[in-house]
């Protein structure tokens, strides 16, 4: 099941992409009321979802527990993406979910005034979230060791291509977008504000109850619990549960435990050489 799909050098898994999938996202018409969120993967994609889900729902909540988040909130690269389009409620903004690089959608929203949610996590929690996720997932490689994937991740030829480009990249575009860059770390540190953050960006403000009820249904220990939104409608063969769970920890700095000194060290070196000169103020950094 671990096809590879090669698209301006950087490979996806095939059991979900094509080269024609992967060119209809880079042509995508856009509408102006479309809400995008894009992230490098295992950077709180699914969270996301289920926030923006949450907050555009406007209380009719038969998706948040009938609708998969695939579903509700398509990724636009996949072989799936012109169909579950088509189940999108036309009288809804819609709401999409990539994982490309600016290089390959930045063109295709530059005229566009959708607004897009574009949400990072630590990379080196990123890291972790996906190594662990490259035992679950069968369209992924098993990885051969922590030291290895650390290595790969570093050098950015890993799947879905380079962390420190992705985000590079995007930064690179806010000024041209309608954009808002939230972190996994202030959803987790400040979850009321973030919402509230988000909420005005979409033009959907919530009161205090509405909030009440998005954090609940957001929180780790609910979507752990949600089949829409945990992956156990997944079939076994696509992600094996006996190899841990997709919502695995949900926590900020697992990456202390899996991190030698040396990788540490050679890590931060690394982001320091990619990122160091771009002045940004992380919750990492
Ligand atoms: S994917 O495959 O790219 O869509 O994965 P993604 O959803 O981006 O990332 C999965 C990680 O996000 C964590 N997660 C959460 N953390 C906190 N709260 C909530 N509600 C939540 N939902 C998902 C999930 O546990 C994965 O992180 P790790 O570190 O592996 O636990």
């Amino acid at each position: 099941m671990d096809s590879v799909e090669v698209f301006k050098g950087i490979r996806f898994p095939g059991f979900m992409h094509t080269q024609e999938s992967l060119r209809t996202a880079c042509g995508f018409q856009f509408q102006d009321t479309d809400v995008l969120l894009v992230t490098f993967p295992k950077s709180g994609t699914t969270w996301m979802q289920q926030v923006l889900s949450l907050i555009l729902c406007k209380g009719h909540l038969w998706p948040i527990h009938n609708v998969p988040n695939w579903e509700r909130a398509p990724w636009l690269e996949q072989n799936s993406f012109v169909k579950l389009l088509g189940n999108l409620d036309p009288s809804q903004p819609r709401l999409l979910t990539s994982h490309l690089g600016a290089e390959a959608l930045g063109p295709a929203l530059l005229h566009s005034k959708a607004r897009v949610v574009y949400m990072a996590r630590n990379p080196k929690d990123v890291l972790v979230s996906f190594y662990y996720f490259h035992k679950l997932a069968k369209f992924l490689p098993d990885p051969s060791s922590f030291e290895d994937f650390v290595a790969e991740f570093l050098e950015g030829t890993g799947f879905f291509g380079s962390w420190f480009e992705h985000v590079k990249g995007w930064l690179g575009l806010e000024p041209d977008l309608n954009m808002l860059f939230v972190t996994y770390e202030e959803l987790h540190q400040a979850p009321r504000a973030t919402l509230q953050k988000l909420s005005d960006f979409l033009g959907y403000p919530l009161g205090p109850e509405e909030e009440d009820f998005v954090l609940e249904h957001c929180s780790f220990p609910f979507m752990s619990q949600s089949s829409v939104v945990n992956y156990s409608l997944v079939p076994k063969e696509v992600m094996d549960p006996s190899q841990g769970r997709f919502l695995r920890k949900g926590v900020m700095g697992d990456w202390k435990e899996h991190f030698s000194p040396e990788q540490n060290e050679k890590f931060n070196t690394v982001y320091q050489a990619k990122m160091g000169n771009l002045g940004l103020h992380l919750p990492w950094t």
